[in-house]
């Protein structure tokens, strides 16, 4: 899984601009889908399992990453740029940002007397040109970069630039490979604009129109040194969302993946996150409203260039997914 997991961190895909990662996706898991097909804003969606099943379950994990977008262009080859989903201007400082063309940069800042007036407006990305005809060569006027980074595989944790959320693709592909026969019909989508605002999930889920909806993503951890206090950490399991900003989980589908957890022997823990959000956000409001959840991975450094995960958590992701897939859902009402 880990060779799968590097050629999904390490692609291209920021919101919006998500084609290079979706081929990656495609790709791989093309063996193991009755289905596929891409839609309207480009949401990648599989579907699995028999027609006729009781039930539709729907798992959606984005592809999109967080990262850049070229505002300026000025006469020396600098370019100024904006965000695409939340970055913090100091964690981008000195970072080196790929486009889709493959150039790279590196980020730049105007003089600040303190760290507090480091705004994005301050920055600047440097690709190495030196006037604005040059630039304009390689970058144009709206086209986005994400961090560039490799993997490191550091055995039990794995660090990456983009672990939101292809760690959460990651586990829907490995979840597909390892499904026999499912009991449910599994609509797997892969999509698009979440860090912009759950835009891709939000018409997925009214195109699939599932049973029951449930986001595959990251969430934060609490375990390092005088860090927000949050009851989630590396190493303790899958972690079971109860609440964030964009979702309270509905009581069926939180209960039925502590039992299945339970029932299965997979390591767990319970998330409440204060910030924050999910596809499962987008899902459930979906129609009359779809009873979701979220199976999270727990993560550190969110939205940095070194976001960093624990590979046993990732397994009891996909063990639980797994089980989802295979369960009876006829307790859950609409
Ligand atoms: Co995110
Ligand atoms: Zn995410």
């Amino acid at each position: 899984m880990k060779e799968m997991i590097r050629r999904f961190v390490e692609e291209f895909g920021v919101a919006g601009h998500e084609e290079p990662i979706r081929k990656v996706i495609a790709d791989e898991i093309a063996g193991c889908t009755d289905d596929m097909y891409t839609d309207t804003l480009g949401n990648l969606i599989a579907t699995r399992g028999p027609e006729d099943a009781d039930a539709t379950l729907m798992f959606s994990a984005h592809m999109d990453e967080i990262g850049l977008i070229v505002t300026h262009i000025d006469e020396d080859g600098f370019l100024r740029f904006s965000n695409i989903g939340g970055i913090q201007p100091h964690r981008m400082l000195d970072e080196r940002v790929v486009f889709a063309s493959g150039r790279i940069g590196t980020v730049g800042s105007e003089r600040v007397d303190k760290i507090q007036n480091l705004k994005m407006e301050k920055l600047f990305i440097d690709i190495g040109c030196t006037s604005r005809d040059e630039a304009r060569r390689y970058v144009e006027v709206g086209d986005a970069a994400s961090f560039h980074r490799p993997l490191v595989d550091m055995e039990d944790r794995l660090l990456s630039k983009a672990m939101d959320d292809r760690i959460g693709c990651a586990v829907l592909a490995q979840t597909l490979k390892e499904l026999d026969n499912p009991r449910n019909r599994i609509a797997a989508v892969f999509s698009v604009q979440e860090e912009v605002g759950l835009r891709g999930a939000r018409t997925a889920a009214y195109q699939v129109r599932p049973d029951l909806g449930i986001a595959l993503d990251v969430t934060g951890s609490g375990d390092t040194p005088k860090a927000r206090r949050l009851d989630v950490s590396l190493g303790g399991g899958a972690a079971i969302k109860i609440m964030d900003r964009s979702l309270i989980a509905h009581p069926g589908v939180k209960q039925l993946l502590l039992d299945l957890a339970e029932g299965n022997d997979i390591k767990h823990q319970r998330e409440v996150l204060e910030f924050g959000g999910t596809d499962a956000g987008a899902i459930h409001l979906s129609r009359s409203g779809i009873p979701s959840g979220c199976i999270s991975i727990p993560t550190r450094y969110l939205h940095g260039p070194s976001e960093m995960v624990d590979y046993g958590d990732v397994r009891a992701c996909v063990d639980l997914s797994r089980a989802l897939c295979n369960a009876d859902l006829s307790g859950i009402s609409r």
